[in-house]
């Protein structure tokens, strides 16, 4: 039985929480592998919308979702975020729903420190969410993070904070700031321990019994390949590797697991925060993609920058991830249009490029060549079937599976639920 990864294709936002959503029904298990509450994923279910950042898409649907041990878990914005859910009549307990006991904490002095950076890198920050992913992930590759499994021992943690603090401390000074207070620390990490506690077990162990009993598995990734700390644009990036190979070591699970590799493409381009952007429209046209698509973060509500459709990055990140197949959504957005372009390759000192050069001047540099199409007359929205679209819609979508190489196997035509249109059942591939 084939299990599914999904993974954003361009910088997130692309609609993964929707799809994934949508595929939880015919799953038994969904599993966040990278990325923490930087992410944003919306659903809309009739009249509900639920905005998750770090619970598992699937937990709206009660299948069994678990946080794997790739995830930086920031355990007081997990508790707010299940109470809100549970607010909204969503059912989480130690049934539906584990953590990895080996997942690395996002502490208060991560996100302190996330902010202390950008403010002092001014025009040249990254634009970071602010919610101490980085400092978060240094930590634990600098083997001195504390990690869920540490709350049932924080007698014992004295050796850990000494590594941490003499680390901290000296960035601290470096900007001016206070020492991190370890007694208030303590008190906070005690406090949420048991909520936190209650969900923790050894998920490698979870999976492999769902993978022996031949459960279908859902990898729910988080941002998207652009913005991979390896492959994306970088320092313009996240700090994790937002790419499908990550569900295998953030879940804990063998490469062999991971299945279907689904990337999720936006009909056209959206990027929030800082870095290059070859597509992006500072003109009405870029305006009104991002009002008709509504493009405002999730997490921190900032304006999306929009442009057209960039097959260049989207073939290079299909090719990086290994996708088998796309969904693409927010076809609907581009109802209307007159013509639409895509961009196919670029031109950068005199030369034509057919790929996203890796050095930050060049990747700022490169000047899109554009392909223009008709619009489609009549709408896109609410379509469940190719039959509900318009002939020209069916040319664009069919254009861009061509130059990215990689065939549709979704199409989402709106916010809801069962506004998508099924071309290829990852699930059965
Ligand atoms: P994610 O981070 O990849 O899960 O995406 P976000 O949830 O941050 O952003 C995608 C936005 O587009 C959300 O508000 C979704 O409700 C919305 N959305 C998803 N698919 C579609 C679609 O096909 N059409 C339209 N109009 N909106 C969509
Ligand atoms: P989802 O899962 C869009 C961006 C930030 C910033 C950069 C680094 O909703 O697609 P970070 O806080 O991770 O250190 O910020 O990455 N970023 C996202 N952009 N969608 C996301 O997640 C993102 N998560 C981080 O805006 O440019
Ligand atoms: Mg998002």
């Amino acid at each position: 039985m084939a299990n599914v990864t999904v993974i954003g294709a361009q910088w997130g936002d692309e609609g993964k929480g929707k799809i994934v959503d949508w595929l939880a029904s015919r799953a038994d298990a969904v599993v966040r592998f990278q990325g923490g509450h930087n992410a944003g994923h919306t659903l809309v279910v009739g009249e509900q919308v639920y905005k998750l950042s770090l619970l598992p898409s699937g937990i709206v649907t009660g299948t069994l979702s678990i946080i794997g041990n790739g995830v930086v878990l920031d355990p007081w914005a997990l508790k707010a975020e299940i109470e809100k859910l549970e607010g909204q009549g969503v059912v989480i307990n130690t049934e539906n729903f584990a953590i990895a006991d080996n997942c690395p904490l996002i502490l208060p002095i991560h996100g302190e420190l996330d902010m202390m950076r950008e403010a002092a890198a001014g025009a040249g920050k990254i634009g970071t969410t602010g919610r101490g992913i980085g400092p978060a992930y240094e930590d634990k590759v600098g083997r001195r993070a504390i990690r869920v499994c540490d709350l049932a021992h924080l007698d014992h943690l004295e050796p850990q904070l000494d590594r941490l603090c003499a680390h901290h401390d000296a960035l601290r000074a470096g900007f001016g700031e206070p020492m991190v207070d370890r007694a208030k620390l303590i008190a906070a990490l005690k406090e949420i321990a048991p909520f936190v506690l209650q969900y923790a077990q050894p998920v490698w162990k979870r999976l492999k019994k769902v993978r022996k009993a031949g459960a279908r598995i859902l990898f729910e990734g988080a941002q998207g390949v652009l913005l991979d700390v390896d492959h994306g644009t970088y320092p313009f990036v996240t700090s994790s590797n937002t790419v499908s190979g990550t569900a295998a070591s953030g879940s804990g699970l063998g490469p062999s697991a991971t299945g279907f590799v689904l990337g999720i493409v936006k009909a056209y381009t959206t990027r929030v925060g800082s870095g290059p952007f070859p597509t992006e429209l500072e003109d009405a046209t870029g305006q009104r993609l991002g009002e008709r698509g509504h493009e405002f973060g999730t997490v921190t509500g900032r304006k999306r920058r929009c442009g057209w459709f960039d097959a260049v990055l989207v073939r290079q990140s299909c090719a990086i991830s290994g996708v088998t197949g796309i969904a693409l959504t927010k076809v609907d957005v581009l109802d209307g249009f007159d013509t639409v372009k895509i961009c196919t390759g670029y031109r950068l000192n005199g030369k034509v490029l057919d790929y996203f050069p890796s050095h930050a001047a060049d990747q700022a540099n490169v000047e899109p060549i554009y392909e223009e199409m008709d619009g489609w007359p009549g709408t896109t929205a609410g379509a469940r079937s190719w039959a509900d679209l318009p002939a020209q819609a069916i040319k664009y979508i069919q254009r861009v599976q061509e130059l990215i190489e990689t065939p549709v196997a979704l199409v989402s035509t709106s916010p809801e639920r069962e506004d998508t249109i099924l071309v290829r059942d990852p699930f059965q591939d």
